[in-house]
């Protein structure tokens, strides 16, 4: 089929603007709009859900799910980092183990064999060889172990027509379709909705979420399509001015902590994949063990602090950059008050619950990385050396 750009500039800006609909296909395909929260379980001491009426319909079997005790993620690139969002929601919200792993690495040095364990390949073209291969490699080291470890394969992917299709028994589609852009923007995003629907859908079979949490993220994520498109009609102009500040600059620095850590990782990676800057994601509170080194008035600091658990710690360890003269851009909402002021730069976003919040702070990031290479005159949907698939290994 014709995909066209219509009137953006390039595919990648095309596929930013396209994920308020991602989001909401994604939402409209999995989650039952008649959905109720039975009254006796509303008011029961226990608060945990009746396990015939959840809410999410992924349609995945018992036999997959039941009995499960860990989980282990296979990815390359910027799914690996949606994966890492995954960790974090199945760690919290369906209380279970979770590791993820580059498939590239995972070939060789696969983890310890444990019975129960659910293996996820994630991957937005559904063709890269690393992946495939890693996953290859568990189904057989699996089926080899016996019945008690036997493989328990899931594929994430927007292209369910893909050679991950073909391979693995369960497939979550996305929904988000084919992306031009070699940068992933919108399958990102679709990625990361299925992880909180994947988790969703697990803490109720499992019991490990009270009805009136669950019912919040969910009115939660029904709000977020509208979110990315007040913070995508509010930033195309003042992101794009913003880059022009940045035509010299040769590093960035992108902070995070605790579920937005993989948030910092996408943006140091979209920045660095098409406008070449170096660009570094790191974890807030480890700036001090290295990073803290390279700072200077010459190296920006984007630091994302949403309200939450982890916000007041962000705040004090984007100080810490400030205090050696970085320039300080903050994705935090414009209600924080007095500590945003510590910011030279606002990418404001909508406050969300904290566990929702990466959904929204990626998509100023992705912005910044566009406007940045785009200023720059680079081939943004083609940028050099990149492929949209990477078939070897
Ligand atoms: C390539 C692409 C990246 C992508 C990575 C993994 O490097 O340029 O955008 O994140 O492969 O791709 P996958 O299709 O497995 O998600």
């Amino acid at each position: 089929t014709l995909v066209e750009k219509q009137v953006f500039k390039h595919f990648m800006l095309k596929e930013i603007h396209e994920q308020p609909g991602v989001v909401r296909d994604c939402l409209n395909a999995y989650i039952h709009d008649d959905w109720q929260v039975p009254e006796t379980s509303k008011t029961s001491k226990s608060a945990t859900v009746n396990k015939s009426l959840s809410p999410i319909n992924l349609n995945l079997p018992n036999a997959l799910c039941e009995g499960v005790e860990q989980v282990q993620i296979l990815a390359c690139g910027t799914s690996w980092h949606a994966s890492l969002v995954g960790k974090y929601l199945l760690e919290q919200l369906a209380d279970l183990p979770t590791t993820v792993q580059y498939a590239s690495e995972a070939r060789y040095s696969p983890i310890p064999l444990r019975p129960n364990t659910m293996t996820i390949g994630v991957t937005q073209s559904g063709e890269t060889a690393d992946t495939l291969a890693a996953l290859a490699m568990e189904q057989q080291r699996r089926i080899n172990a016996g019945a008690a470890f036997a493989p328990r394969l899931l594929g994430i992917t927007n292209r369910p027509e893909s050679s991950l299709g073909q391979m693995v028994p369960h497939l979550i589609d996305t929904r988000a379709g084919i992306e031009i852009g070699v940068a992933a923007t919108k399958t990102f995003l679709a990625q990361l909705i299925a992880f909180y629907l994947l988790a969703l859908d697990l803490a109720w079979r499992r019991q490990t979420i009270s009805v009136s949490r669950l019912e919040e993220i969910i009115k939660g994520l029904r709000q977020i399509p509208s979110q990315i498109e007040l913070i995508l009609s509010s930033h195309e102009q003042d992101i794009g001015e913003l880059s022009h500040d940045f035509s010299d600059t040769q590093d960035f620095i992108f902070l995070g902590r605790g579920i937005n850590f993989p948030i910092a990782l996408e943006g140091a990676l979209k920045l660095k994949e098409i406008s070449y800057i170096h660009a570094e994601g790191y974890p807030a509170g480890e700036m001090k063990h290295g990073p803290i080194a390279l700072l200077d008035d010459k190296v920006p600091v984007v630091a994302i602090a949403m309200p939450g658990m982890v916000y007041e710690k962000v705040i004090s360890n984007a100080q810490e950059a400030k205090a050696r003269d970085a320039r300080l851009i903050g994705v935090t909402p414009k209600t924080s008050g007095e500590s945003a002021e510590i910011f030279d730069d606002l990418l404001s976003v909508p406050e969300v619950d904290e566990l929702l919040s990466p959904i929204l702070t990626v998509i100023p990031l992705q912005l910044l990385a566009y406007h940045i290479a785009a200023r720059r005159g680079l081939d943004v949907d083609q940028p050099r050396n990149l492929a949209k698939s990477v078939t070897v290994e």
